[in-house]
């Protein structure tokens, strides 16, 4: 069976064609919907801007496999690695895909031959179940589903193919006690040596409660719905579903429909926070509701999860897409806080909106909701058009409707002046740690509008991302977007630079039909390459704060090491 076709698709396609069989990967017409723009054929053939990005991905390859492989993380100014992921290589499980569509073959070798030898079942630290889904689960099964796809370059050993299956299996069964909770919400973390469940707790007015979040108990079902589909064990899909249903049923109601709060009891099932939004902490649950439908939209639950995803867009249009004070051409969508007010200001996480938006409008034919798609990603866009480095800041503050700010401590006369130059927000903090999520976004404007203006953008951004570098350090994350050479660098650079910024760099600049959002095949596979890597705000910033490491950036010229590119 092809993956991500479902059989009654093939039947049908067969039943058109007249033929006995379709061809693997042929289009399903009955079971998905176009996405994409009707791009002219040979659109981006050999655009050298896609070869430039392949470069960066073998570059900074090359500096981890040299400093830093196996372990997690490179650290690219002590040029060493750091285990902050389990010690499985995060880098290497959750970079792969990306190898993978880039047809580098030589690295995907090395790549499949480490991970067939890890032993995911063990670990010296404690497991983070968000970050298992995300990197892990997600990277090992779209490498699974890539490489048998056949699509992509490459010839590799069956055994080490399979083993990404098999790997995903054991690590998705050894981290499966953490749905032991009274309600089989995921608890956060697990100790993996002595198996016991690590408990987050939430305070909230003085009790504490026993809690997950939102976005950790709602990523995580395209991956167990994969697993389940592909190994035929249904108890990945069956506990994926329970924790959902909590999710797309939320008790209490949130402020506006759709927009569920961030922390939820363990024990009960309640929601104990109200801070709806798009940011972390939310995020890619609501990715995920638009593309588990579009995975199996024959599922009932899927159905469910799209219809929930319908009324998150349309609250979201209704109440937090929203322009600062006197620039109506920008439209970001507000976080609100624990007890559900608007607070006007919105972090980069949130930035995959775009994509998101627009990925599910045109699926299911809402212009309305494409239309906001379109403006958050040119919102985003703007973000990082605005800043001394053409990178984005990791959250923004706005002036509202009446001129005011949520917290007061950003009503001064510099932020005012802030505002007043870049259209109506200030940067809250202007950290850049290799997000991808306007790239993300930016990627799928292009490939459903066909407007090359998107392309551009890319360009723009994959350039700056070039502009801050030293010979000894061909990339590394920055502590100040809106500072010239981004203030200093930090020492540390996320798996997901390999496994998105790459990946949507790379796919905006290559044929259309490269992981096309139109075929089923692709567009299942594309929900896990495409996930949104979001991280706890409060995790990254302990890993921020242990990895920063203060390098001087000197005034270009003062110092022979620092390149202006
Ligand atoms: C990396 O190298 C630096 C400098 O030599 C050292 O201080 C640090 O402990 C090393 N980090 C790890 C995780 O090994
Ligand atoms: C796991 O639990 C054991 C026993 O309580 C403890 O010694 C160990 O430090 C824990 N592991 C981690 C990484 O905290
Ligand atoms: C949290 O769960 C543990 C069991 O895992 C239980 O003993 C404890 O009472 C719970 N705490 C709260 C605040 O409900
Ligand atoms: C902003 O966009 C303009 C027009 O596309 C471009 O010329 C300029 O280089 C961009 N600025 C930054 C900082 O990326
Ligand atoms: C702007 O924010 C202030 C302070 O939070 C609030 O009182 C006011 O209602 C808001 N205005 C609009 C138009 O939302
Ligand atoms: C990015 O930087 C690398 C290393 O300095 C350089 O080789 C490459 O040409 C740069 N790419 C672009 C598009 O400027």
């Amino acid at each position: 069976m092809v993956p991500g076709i479902h059989l009654p698709a093939l039947l049908a396609l067969a039943a058109v064609t007249g033929h006995a069989t379709a061809a693997p990967h042929a289009r399903a017409s009955s079971t998905c919907n176009t996405v994409q723009y009707n791009f002219p054929a040979g659109t981006n053939k050999n655009d050298p801007r896609a070869e430039a990005v392949k470069q960066a991905y073998v570059r900074e390859w090359n500096q981890y496999a040299k400093y830093a492989f196996p372990k997690d993380d490179l650290l690219p100014i002590t040029h060493n690695g750091t285990n902050d992921l389990f010690g499985w290589g995060a880098t290497v499980v959750d970079g792969i895909d990306t190898a993978i569509v880039m047809g580098l073959t030589d690295i995907v070798e090395q790549q499949l031959k480490h991970i067939a030898s890890v032993d995911f079942t063990k670990s010296a630290y404690i497991v983070d179940f968000f970050d298992v889904n995300i990197r892990y689960l997600g990277g090992l099964l779209s490498a699974y589903d890539l490489i048998k796809s056949g699509e992509f370059a490459g010839s590799y050993d069956d055994d080490l193919v399979d083993a990404l299956l098999s790997q995903a299996k054991s690590l998705a069964t050894a981290i499966s006690p953490v749905f032991d909770t009274v309600t089989g919400l995921p608890a956060a973390d697990r100790n993996f040596t002595t198996g016991e469940l690590e408990q987050s707790t939430t305070t909230v007015n003085g009790v504490t409660y026993n809690s997950t979040n939102t976005a950790q108990a709602g990523t995580l079902i395209l991956e167990y719905y994969r697993l389940s589909d592909l190994t035929g064990d249904e108890s990945f899909r069956q506990n994926a579903q329970k924790a959902e249903k909590y999710l797309i049923n939320p008790s209490p109601a949130p402020t506006y429909p759709g927009l569920v709060g961030t922390e939820l009891d363990t024990d009960t099932g309640d929601f104990i926070t109200f801070d709806g939004g798009w940011e972390a902490g939310v995020d890619s649950f609501i990715e995920y509701l638009i593309k588990t439908y579009v995975y199996n939209r024959d599922d009932s639950l899927a159905s469910d999860m799209k219809d929930f995803w319908v009324t998150t867009a349309e609250s979201s249009i209704q109440h937090i897409a929203l322009s600062p004070y006197q620039n109506p051409q920008l439209t970001f969508l507000s976080q609100m806080d624990t007890d559900g007010n608007i607070m006007w200001s919105m972090d980069d996480y949130a930035c995959f909106a775009g994509g998101n938006l627009l990925l599910g409008g045109k699926y299911l034919d809402r212009p309305d909701i494409t239309e906001l798609g379109v403006k958050v990603a040119d919102s985003c866009h703007w973000l990082y058009n605005h800043t001394v480095t053409g990178l984005g800041p990791s959250s923004i503050g706005w002036f509202n409707g009446s001129d005011q700010v949520y917290d007061s401590s950003y009503d001064t006369s510099t932020y005012r002046a802030e505002a007043a130059k870049n259209g109506g927000y200030f940067i809250e903090d202007p950290a850049y740690a290799s997000y991808p999520e306007p790239l993300e976004s930016i990627f799928y404007a292009y490939r459903v509008t066909g407007d090359e203006r998107w392309q551009e953008y890319n360009w723009q951004i994959f350039n700056a991302l070039n502009t801050t570098r030293s010979k000894a350090v061909p990339y590394a994350e920055i502590t100040d977007c809106d500072a010239p050479y981004g203030g200093e660098l930090s020492n540390y650079v996320a798996s997901f630079y390999f496994a998105e910024v790459l990946k949507y760099l790379y796919l905006t600049f290559a044929e259309p039909d490269v992981v096309s959002l139109d075929k089923c095949g692709y567009l299942m596979i594309y929900g896990f390459i495409g996930i949104v890597k979001s991280l706890h705000v409060h995790m990254w910033k302990e890993i921020m704060q242990i990895l920063v490491y203060e390098v001087e950036i000197v005034a270009a010229g003062s110092s022979a090491s620092v390149e202006t590119l």
